[in-house]
């Protein structure tokens, strides 16, 4: 029997023996079964402390996207709250905040710190894609259960199997988004905008683009020609050459900061056409970038409606709107959702240890959040609905909800 290099690499460590007496490995294949006894020798863990349950969180408190990690530490600032009052959990949950300034290199350095100096029994983030596949690898390496409530590129939890989330992916909200404009708006020449310092940004792209002209829609140009990265503010001289191409949609997976200085401008340059995004839009912060004129009549889909009338998502609502004064964007939920899977996760995992931890997560079937019925698949996913939102001057508003 030969076995393909490919089929090694996915084979449990607990399986190599077997497959050694069974086998005739080539060479290279030999060197991928060398590093995986490496790590089985890595050196032993410190026990984690069984008085008090100490969980990281990585999220941007500061920088351009810092409204994704205030409501997310807001939401799991409630969960705690719910945690401790209901007396589920034996042990108290200390939560130590790292700011990682929506930055690739902060967030691995925050993973690290969490896990060398804290000893944190779990991490919980990061939201922008690129910063959780930052720290991810740590994570996985150290062999620390780490739940991100947000990121929702299709690689973050193939990371590995210490790595799970509880959000839908890209893969699902791209062609939630190619259908609503097709199919509800009617549109058929489209144009996509893509943040080039983004694996959100681009990994969205290549799934709307797909799911679009398999729809029978016509892409203008690829998804590498109208580019920009995070940080520019002049995208006048981008958005001409979008103009010239005269599309009727424009789908502009961004974040908030960009999104909003960008319809702002396209609005100045005489641009109607209407935009289309993903949850990276949904920033309290959104309408006071893009004025009152340029944020009418553009959609995003979003995890979660604070219109919607189901009890837990009122409830929510109305609690989080009464303690911070501002109502819960989908940061706010997701990171209250996230934050009690992982104490619910806690509470079945027996002895807390990584492993156990880990294990418990990954047991996670139908949990009631905010945001919808949560189950953790075989890959480590949720399989959740999408909402679609309208940006209006006052917020948000609800438009439909998209089923898996
Ligand atoms: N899904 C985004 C990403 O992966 C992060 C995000 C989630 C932003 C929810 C806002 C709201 O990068």
């Amino acid at each position: 029997m030969n076995i393909s290099r490919r089929s090694i690499k996915v084979i449990s460590m607990m399986a190599l023996p077997l497959l050694f007496s069974t086998a005739c490995i080539k060479k290279e294949e030999v060197e991928v079964i060398k590093t995986a006894e490496v790590t089985a020798t890595a050196p032993a863990k410190k026990a984690l402390s069984q008085d008090e349950i100490v969980i990281g969180a990585v999220f941007p408190m500061t920088g351009a996207i810092a409204t994704y990690g205030q409501e997310s530490v807001n939401g799991i600032k409630m969960a705690l709250e719910v945690i401790n009052k209901s007396g589920d959990l034996a042990k108290k949950i200390r939560l130590i905040v790292e700011d990682n300034k929506g930055e690739p290199v902060d967030s691995s350095n925050a993973v690290r710190k969490l896990i060398n100096i804290d000893n944190v029994h779990a991490i919980i983030g990061s939201v922008a894609s690129s910063n959780t596949l930052a720290g991810a690898p740590i994570a996985q390496q150290n062999k620390v259960p780490m739940l991100t409530p947000a990121s929702t590129n299709a690689k973050v939890t193939m990371t590995g199997d210490y790595i799970s989330r509880t959000c839908f992916t890209d893969d699902f909200q791209g062609v939630v988004m190619a259908k609503f404009a097709h199919e509800t708006l009617k549109k058929s020449k489209a144009l996509i905008i893509v943040d080039n310092s983004s694996d959100y940004s681009k990994g969205l792209a290549k799934v709307f683009s797909t799911e679009f002209t398999k729809l029978g829609g016509t892409l203008l140009g690829t998804t590498d020609e109208f580019t920009y990265t995070q940080k520019d503010t002049d995208f006048r001289s981008l958005l001409r050459k979008v103009k010239r191409q005269n599309p009727d949609v424009i789908f502009l997976p961004g974040y908030y900061t960009e999104v909003g200085l960008m319809l702002k401008q396209a609005k100045q340059l005489g641009m109607s056409v209407p935009f289309l995004g993903g949850d990276g839009w949904d920033s309290p912060k959104l309408q006071e970038l893009a004025g009152p004129e340029a944020i009418k009549g553009n959609y995003i889909s979003s995890h979660f409606s604070p219109d919607d009338q189901d009890p837990t998502v009122k409830s929510f609502v109305d609690a989080y709107t009464e303690s911070f004064k501002q109502k819960p964007g989908a940061m706010a939920a997701l990171g209250y959702d996230g934050m009690l899977v992982l104490a619910d996760a806690l509470k079945r995992a027996g002895e807390l240890n990584h492993r156990n931890i880990r294990d418990a997560i990954a047991k996670t079937a139908g949990f009631k959040g905010v945001t919808g019925s949560i189950t953790i698949d075989a890959a480590r996913n949720a399989t959740k609905s999408a909402v679609v939102l309208e940006t209006t001057p006052a917020g948000m508003a609800f438009k439909q909800k998209v089923a898996p």
